[in-house]
């Protein structure tokens, strides 16, 4: 509790950033120090490593899947802790090779998101990450293209979660968060 704790006051708001009426919540002041990103990592870890995720189920996490562009900062050190692969969800245009995509909508704006369809086996174990979740569009997408290539997702992680926006009703497994705005 404390670590959180400590992890939300580094946390910092902008308001009308990108644009009029959206309070932008900044995770970049916890990478800048080290002890708050490895207190990060670790609670992510430890989460994973807990009953309720992987040992519970007696599912190994195969996959972490890292949604563009904030989930590519700290999904990977995640991965290599877990021993699982990292694979990254990208916004469309950006992947080489045969991609699966799908389309979300946005707290601000629509967009599309392309995975690489020979990313993820039939059968994985996956679990999805981003920074934040908002209305939830973005993670259900990728929810969406991991079910394209066969693979499971047994849970989606957040540092930031604007709980208000009721975004775990979208998705088709439970929701962790860190913290959570009202
Ligand atoms: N992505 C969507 N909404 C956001 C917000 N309020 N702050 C940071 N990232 C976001």
């Amino acid at each position: 509790m404390a670590d959180v704790e400590y992890l939300k006051s580094l946390l910092t708001a902008h308001p009308d950033f990108p644009q009029k009426g959206i309070v932008f919540l900044d995770i970049f002041p916890i990478l800048r120090n080290p002890v708050a990103f490895e207190t990060l990592v670790t609670n992510f870890v430890h989460h994973l490593n807990s009953k309720t995720v992987a040992q519970s189920s007696s599912k190994k996490i195969d996959v972490v899947v890292g949604l563009d562009a904030r989930g590519f900062l700290f999904g990977p050190i995640i991965a290599m802790r877990l021993g699982a692969a990292f694979v990254p969800v990208r916004k469309k245009g950006k992947l080489p090779g045969e991609c699966v995509t799908a389309t979300y909508e946005k707290e601000y704006g629509t967009d599309s998101f392309e995975m690489q369809a020979d990313a993820i086996k039939p059968g994985q174990n996956v679990v999805v990450i981003d920074d934040l979740i908002a209305t939830g569009g973005s993670a259900k997408a990728a929810g969406e293209l991991v079910a394209k290539c066969g693979g499971k997702t047994l849970e989606y992680l957040f540092i930031i979660e604007l709980s208000f926006l009721k975004a775990a009703e979208k998705l088709d497994a439970p929701l962790y968060s860190l913290v959570q705005v009202d």
